[in-house]
C-alpha cells in the first residue's frame, strides 16, 4: 500500500491551490471520481486479506472523508471569492442623479382652450359642442349666408361629395354652427317644458377647417365661439365681456378697439383689435400704438334668431368667434403656426405646459 500520508498531503495541496471552481472539480474527479486515485485504492481492498482490510479500510475511508471535507471548504472559499468579486464590480452608486422619466406636456392649443374655459366659466358660460362634419344648413344657411357668398366656394371650404340626396356636407369653416344647434336645442327644451326660452350663455371650443396654408394659416385650426341670448343683452355687454376676456387671458391690462365689419349672422358686426407694440423682435401685447385683429363679433342677426325659432322681437344677444391658435401664438411667442401640428417632441417640450397644472383664475392661468 502506498504511503497514504503522502497521497493525502499531495491531493490536499492540489485542492487548496485550485484557482477556480472548474480547477477544483478537476482535482476532485482525479482523486475521488469513479476512476480517481483514491477510488482505485478503495477497490484494492477487495483483494486484501481480512487483516490488511481491517487495517487499511478505516484509513482509506478517513482519507476519502478528509479529502471531501477539504474539497467542500475550498469550494466554499471559491464561491465566497466569486460573490465578493461580483459585489465589488456591481455596486450601485446611489448618489448618481435619477434617470429622467419622460412626462408628457400639454399642447399650447389645449392650454389656451383650458384657459379660455376657465375665464368664461367664471363669467357664467357653459361649454357646448357640435360636430366637425356639418351640413350646409348649419354651417351656412341657418347663419344667413346668401347662396352666392364666397365662403360657400370650393376655394375656401372643404366639401364632401354629394350624398344620395344631393346634399354636400362640409368640414365646418367656423364654430358658429354651434350657435344654431344651441338655439334649436333651447327652443325645443322651452317647448317641451312649456316655458319661455331660458337665457343662453355658452362657449363652443373646437376644430375648424378652411382651404388655407401658410405661416399663419393651416387647413385645420381652432376657434372658441361665444353666444349670449336673453331679453336685454346689448352691445355694451359684448364689449365688456370681450374686454374682460382679453385682459384675463393675457394676464395684464389690454386695450381694445372695435372696428365695424360684416358677418352675415350678426348685425351690427365688428372685429376686435388689441393694442400691442414691437420691442426688438418681440411683440408685446397690451399697450402701444399698433393694433391687431383677434376676433369677430356682433349682435346676433334677427334673421338667425328667426330661422332657429327664436322671436327677435323678444330675444336678443351677442356672439363672437376667435382663433385659438392665434391667441396661443401671441401669448406664448410662437412664431410659426405650422409647428403646432408637426408633432415635434422637442417643440412640445419647449412650448408645452405641465400636465399637473389645471388653469384657473384663482391660482393663475399659465403658471
Ligand atoms: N364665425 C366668424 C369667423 O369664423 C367669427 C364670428 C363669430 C363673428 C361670431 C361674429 C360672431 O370668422
Amino acid at each position: 500500500m502506498q504511503n497514504l500520508q503522502e497521497i493525502q498531503t499531495r491531493i490536499e495541496t492540489a485542492i487548496k491551490s485550485a484557482a477556480d471552481l472548474a480547477a477544483l472539480d478537476a482535482v476532485r474527479v482525479a482523486a475521488l471520481g469513479k476512476k480517481g486515485e483514491v477510488s482505485l485504492l478503495m477497490r484494492t481492498l477487495g483483494s486484501m486479506t481480512p487483516e490488511q482490510r481491517q487495517e487499511f479500510g478505516p484509513k482509506l475511508n478517513a482519507l476519502k472523508t478528509g479529502l471531501n471535507t477539504v474539497v467542500s471548504a475550498r469550494r466554499q472559499d471559491l464561491e465566497d471569492q466569486q460573490l465578493q468579486a461580483r459585489l465589488a464590480s456591481e455596486t450601485i452608486d446611489v448618489s448618481l442623479p435619477a434617470q429622467a422619466v419622460g412626462r408628457g406636456s400639454i399642447h399650447p392649443v389645449s392650454q389656451v382652450f383650458a384657459e379660455a374655459n376657465a375665464i368664461f366659466a367664471d363669467m357664467g358660460f357653459v361649454v357646448a359642442t357640435g360636430p366637425d362634419i356639418e351640413t350646409d344648413f348649419y354651417n351656412f344657411t341657418a347663419l344667413n349666408f346668401p347662396p352666392k357668398h364666397p365662403a360657400r366656394d370650393m376655394h375656401d371650404t372643404f366639401f364632401f361629395a354629394p350624398d344620395a340626396d344631393g346634399e354636400r356636407k362640409v368640414l365646418r369653416t367656423h364654430t358658429s354652427p354651434v350657435q344654431i344647434r344651441t338655439l334649436q336645442a333651447a327652443v325645443a327644451q322651452a317647448n317641451a317644458d312649456g316655458t319661455e326660452l331660458a337665457p343662453i350663455r355658452i362657449i363652443a371650443p373646437g376644430r375648424t377647417y378652411r382651404c388655407d396654408s401658410d405661416q399663419t394659416h393651416t387647413p385645420m385650426f381652432h376657434q372658441v365661439e361665444g353666444l349670449v341670448i336673453d331679453k336685454t343683452t346689448h352691445m355694451g355687454h359684448l364689449k365688456g365681456c370681450l374686454q374682460n376676456f382679453v385682459s384675463a387671458f393675457f394676464e395684464r391690462e389690454v386695450k381694445v378697439r372695435f372696428r365695424p365689419h360684416h358677418f352675415p349672422f350678426t348685425e351690427p358686426s365688428a372685429e376686435m383689435d388689441i393694442g400691442y407694440e414691437r420691442v426688438g423682435n418681440e411683440i408685446r401685447i397690451g399697450q402701444g400704438d399698433q393694433w391687431m385683429e383677434i376676433l369677430g363679433c356682433g349682435m346676433v342677426h334677427p334673421e338667425v334668431l328667426r330661422l332657429s325659432g327664436v322671436d327677435p322681437d323678444i330675444y336678443q344677444g351677442f356672439a363672437f368667434g376667435m382663433g385659438v391658435d392665434r391667441l396661443a401664438m401671441l401669448k406664448y411667442g410662437i412664431p410659426d403656426l405650422r409647428d403646432f401640428f408637426a408633432c415635434e417632441q422637442r417643440w412640445l417640450e419647449h412650448y408645452g405646459f405641465s400636465p399637473l397644472h389645471q388653469p384657473n383664475l384663482a391660482t393663475g392661468l399659465s403658471s
